[in-house]
């Protein structure tokens, strides 16, 4: 296993391998076969780009009918004082009456699942709950229930298992950390 490795102008190092992240990916997933076994075909709604390879493991490991879908948030500068506005894209399931479950990388500040549960609330599911890879206890900032955490850490930046810096990284297996020197 390459240990340093660099993208754009920084270096990473391995933080947390790639057999702890599946470890904790099946303790969350077991939870969730449990809390929703007795529900109606329940929807995952994967956010991308960055949940994708969490969501292809999680589903493996979970044991009951279920529905998967994908959306994007896309940002943009809006015209108005409020600065930046978000749209939700790619909604093609419909919700409405249903047990969705959001599939996120990283829940950081909360901003981005808050418009998320926000855009989805608007089509009538009958619950929604989050389930994230990382929580980022340090810097959460709102009160939204996020049920479902796989892993938490500090306030440090990491990427791989579908994490990025700047686009890059997501490809890796392992979780890896910024780290200052080489
Ligand atoms: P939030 O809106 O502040 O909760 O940020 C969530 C988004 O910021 C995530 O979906 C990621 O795209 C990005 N993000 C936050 N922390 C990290 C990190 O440590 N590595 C990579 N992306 C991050
Ligand atoms: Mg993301």
């Amino acid at each position: 296993m390459q240990n340093i490795i660099k993208l754009h102008d920084k270096y990473f190092k391995v933080m947390i391998p790639a057999e702890q992240v599946d470890k904790a990916v099946s303790v969350v997933a077991d939870r969730i076969n449990r809390d929703y076994a007795e529900r109606h075909t329940p929807v995952f709604v994967g956010v991308l780009n960055g949940s994708f390879m969490f969501l292809s493991d999680l589903l493996k490991k979970i044991d009951f009918n279920c529905e998967l879908t994908f959306v994007k948030l896309a940002s943009y500068s809006g015209t108005c004082s409020t600065g930046e506005v978000r749209s939700l894209i790619g909604l093609t399931t419909p919700i409405e009456g249903r047990h969705v479950v959001i599939v996120e990388d990283i829940v950081d500040t909360g901003e981005s699942i808050s418009h998320m549960i926000h855009e989805l609330e608007k089509h009538h599911p009958a619950t929604i709950e989050v389930c994230t890879l990382f929580f980022k206890p340090a810097s959460y900032s709102k009160q939204l229930p996020v049920t479902y955490r796989a892993m938490e850490i500090g306030n440090e930046f990491i990427v791989g298992y579908g994490l990025d810096y700047n686009q890059l990284g997501r490809n890796l297996k392992d979780i890896y950390v910024v780290t200052d020197g080489k």
